[in-house]
């Protein structure tokens, strides 16, 4: 029996939906019982060349075409952005077909509003491909690991900063150039400010934060920092110190106390997350029965996406099977308090000082009396007159790293910080 999709956007994952869906059609309908046929295509540009075959009349610009087709059961949303995506959407749930979406802006910012409109239609919506690519990430938390208490979520959830920093790493290439690169090659995208800024790891965050903990959270509720003060200076000496720089989401539930945030850190180059190189992601969970997990993979592009998004309609053709898509989703949504993170973090410290006889050991003080213990220290001469150093501290609270900086620019013979990071511990 043939299933009609309707798919909402032919760009880079959608052709790869397109190209997916033929290729596995008839393994979906050995697996399912439906073949499944899209049958329209909404599009912007109705001219403009397409990357895969389609045939005569499949492409639409008109959306209505599709949301009031009988014949389509399920919506496949592949155009990104809030509206007219929301709007779309929310009209094809109210009409009863099923939802199928990539699109993690709209997910994280509307998902409690969709999932009640497809609770109270009787139809489902289903999101693996907004986060982590190919990588099954939503699928483990709503589903495999629900036995556990999730605790930790650690990750490197946007590809586009970890092939920058990578770049970075590795050629000793400036914030500037890599970025120039990734564009070039097609990694960033023209406006890349919400991955060099950190917005959209935190919208994938808010989306696994959600399932994971079991509440509700918003976007306001993660700090956050992007990459774009990243030097690569600060790169070439975490690699001195034996560490890679990363752009890192944490997600924290210490008894229903929860903390979020986005930012840049070292990482020890034995670390697992350390050796998740270019626009690859992964993601570590700790759960209380299941130990520690790390799932990782290819976080964007037109295949691997597709990959997670014919998954979902898979799932959804044998919940149709069976008669039960739709069914109340036994959701759990718990009250549960955002603090701040003030665990304690070892810190890289950079800053400039003149370079004159007695001046370290006044700072080797002051780094006692703000009870800061040093681990590491690298001092090295960057012109006449003025040295570098860094050092990386023991443990301490983020609270007590800002009086430490308070006190440094206080001292006469500090010139500039130039980078405060934390770095994250071995093994958590
Ligand atoms: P894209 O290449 O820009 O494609 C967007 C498609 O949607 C285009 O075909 C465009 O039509 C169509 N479209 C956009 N706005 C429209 C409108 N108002 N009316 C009609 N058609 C419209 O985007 P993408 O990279 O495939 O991303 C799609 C979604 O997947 C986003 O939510 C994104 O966050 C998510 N996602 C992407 C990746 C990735 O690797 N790219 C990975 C994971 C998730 P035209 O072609 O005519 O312009
Ligand atoms: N801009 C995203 C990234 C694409 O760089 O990871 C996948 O969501």
């Amino acid at each position: 029996m043939n299933v009609a999709l309707g798919l909402l956007g032919c760009g880079t994952v959608g052709e790869g939906v397109v190209a997916l869906t033929v290729r596995r059609a008839d393994k979906i309908k050995d697996l399912t019982g439906f073949y499944p046929v899209i049958e329209q295509i909404l599009v912007r540009d109705l001219h403009k060349t397409r990357n895969v075959s389609l045939k005569p009349g499949q492409l639409t610009a008109n959306a209505s075409e599709i949301l009031e087709n009988p014949n389509i059961s399920i919506i496949v949303e592949t155009m990104g952005g809030i509206e007219p995506a929301r709007s779309y959407i929310l009209e094809a749930l109210r009409r009863k077909k099923h939802v199928v979406t990539a699109n993690k802006d709209l997910i994280a910012l509307h998902g409690p509003e969709i999932l009640q409109v497809a609770e109270e239609s009787g139809v489902e919506v289903l999101f693996e491909a907004a986060v982590g690519g190919a990588i099954p990430l939503v699928g483990p938390l709503k589903e495999n690991l629900t036995a556990n208490e999730v605790t930790d979520l650690k990750g490197i959830i946007n590809g586009t900063t970890n092939f920058i920093l990578t770049k970075m790493t590795e050629s000793g290439a400036d914030f500037d150039e890599a970025l120039a690169e990734a564009q070039a090659l097609g990694f960033a995208e023209a406006d890349p400010t919400s991955d060099v800024d950190g917005l959209d790891a935190a919208r994938k965050l808010v989306i696994l934060a959600s399932i994971a903990f079991h509440t509700k959270v918003e976007l306001g509720d993660v700090q956050v920092e992007g990459i774009r003060r990243v030097t690569a200076r600060d790169v070439q000496y975490a690699k001195e110190i034996g560490c890679v720089l990363k752009l890192i989401a944490t997600g924290s539930d210490r008894a229903g106390k929860l903390s979020l945030r986005v930012r840049p850190a070292l990482i020890p180059g034995n670390h697992p997350l350390a050796h998740v190189s270019g626009s690859y992601n992964a993601l570590f969970v700790r759960g209380d029965a299941a130990g520690d997990l790390m799932f990782f993979g290819r976080g964007a592009g037109s295949m691997p996406t597709a990959s997670a998004v014919l998954g979902d309609v898979i799932a959804l053709l044998r919940n149709i099977g069976l008669g039960v898509a739709g069914s109340p989703a036994s959701r759990i949504l718990l009250e549960k308090q955002v603090v701040p993170d003030d665990l304690p973090y070892r810190h890289y410290v950079r800053f400039s000082v003149d370079d004159m006889p007695g001046v370290f050991a006044r700072i080797a003080n002051m780094f006692g009396d703000a009870q800061v213990s040093m681990e590491t220290v690298l001092q090295k001469r960057v012109s006449h007159g003025e040295a570098e150093i860094v050092i990386v501290t023991h443990e301490i609270p983020s609270n007590r790293i800002d009086g430490l900086r308070d006190a440094l620019l206080r001292m006469t013979n500090v010139r500039a910080i130039h980078c405060v990071m934390p770095v994250e511990p071995l093994s958590d």
